[in-house]
């Protein structure tokens, strides 16, 4: 539905100052399944061109069902841990990367830790994935649940034009900030067209299209 699209990517302009450029409606795909399948397609994307087992750096503690998302898409998550604060360790991570890496995933506001990352934060790990050639990928579905005064969600749709150089995959959906758990919907976002068209194009395969209702239902919300 482009109305959603057209009303997603205006949602994220106005909430986070973003730039016109920075997110047309191109740069979005809505997937069935919330943001469970959305991750996972996005894994898969990422992973499919692999010639061995491409692996995904995981930022722990993390939510259990990456390591299945990983696993489906042909991928073999990476664990390393966070530092006592739970910021990410970027030696740590670096020191992981490897020839078969594809990825480094985050997710914030993070389950189970609650930690919000700050732009910086997110910049740095931006500023790892370029040197290695990898994409960055985040997990947003806890986007409206920060309740320290002090800290921001910073959405990685905000380092979409600034770092065209690098893959950044943005995964979520309305299952926590409305309530719409049942809806099965969700949506993907990314500075690569090319990406976003692959995605759409395979799940035009697989579902024709997220379900019609619970888009409607999601584009009411805006
Ligand atoms: C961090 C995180 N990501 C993704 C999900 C999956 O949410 P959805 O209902 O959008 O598939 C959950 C659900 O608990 C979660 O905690």
């Amino acid at each position: 539905m482009d109305s959603l699209r057209i009303n997603l990517a205006k949602y994220y302009k106005e909430s986070y100052n973003l730039s016109e450029k920075s997110l047309t409606n191109d740069k979005i795909v809505v997937t069935p399944g919330g943001s469970s399948y959305a991750l996972t397609l996005s894994f898969e994307m990422l992973l499919r061109n692999s010639k061995s087992e491409g692996e995904i750096i995981v930022l722990a503690p993390f939510f259990g069902p990456y390591t299945g998302m990983i696993k489906l898409g042909q991928g073999l998550p990476v664990y390393v841990d966070t530092k006592d604060d739970f910021e990410p360790d970027l030696d740590k991570i670096e020191a992981k990367i490897n020839e078969k890496t594809r990825g480094i995933l985050i997710n914030s506001p993070n389950n189970p830790t609650g930690k919000v990352y700050s732009d910086i934060t997110i910049e740095n790990i931006i500023k790892v994935a370029r040197k290695h050639k990898v994409a960055v990928i985040s997990d947003e579905v806890y986007e409206k649940f920060v309740y320290n005064d002090h800290k921001q969600f910073v959405p990685l749709s905000h380092f979409f034009e600034e770092n065209p150089d690098v893959l950044l995959i943005s995964n979520t959906s309305p299952s926590k900030t409305y309530g719409m758990i049942g809806d099965r919907i969700g949506y993907i976002m990314s500075n690569s067209e090319e990406f976003i068209k692959d995605i759409a194009i395979s799940l035009g395969y697989r579902f024709a299209s997220a379900p019609y209702i619970s888009q409607v239902a999601l584009d009411s919300v805006f």
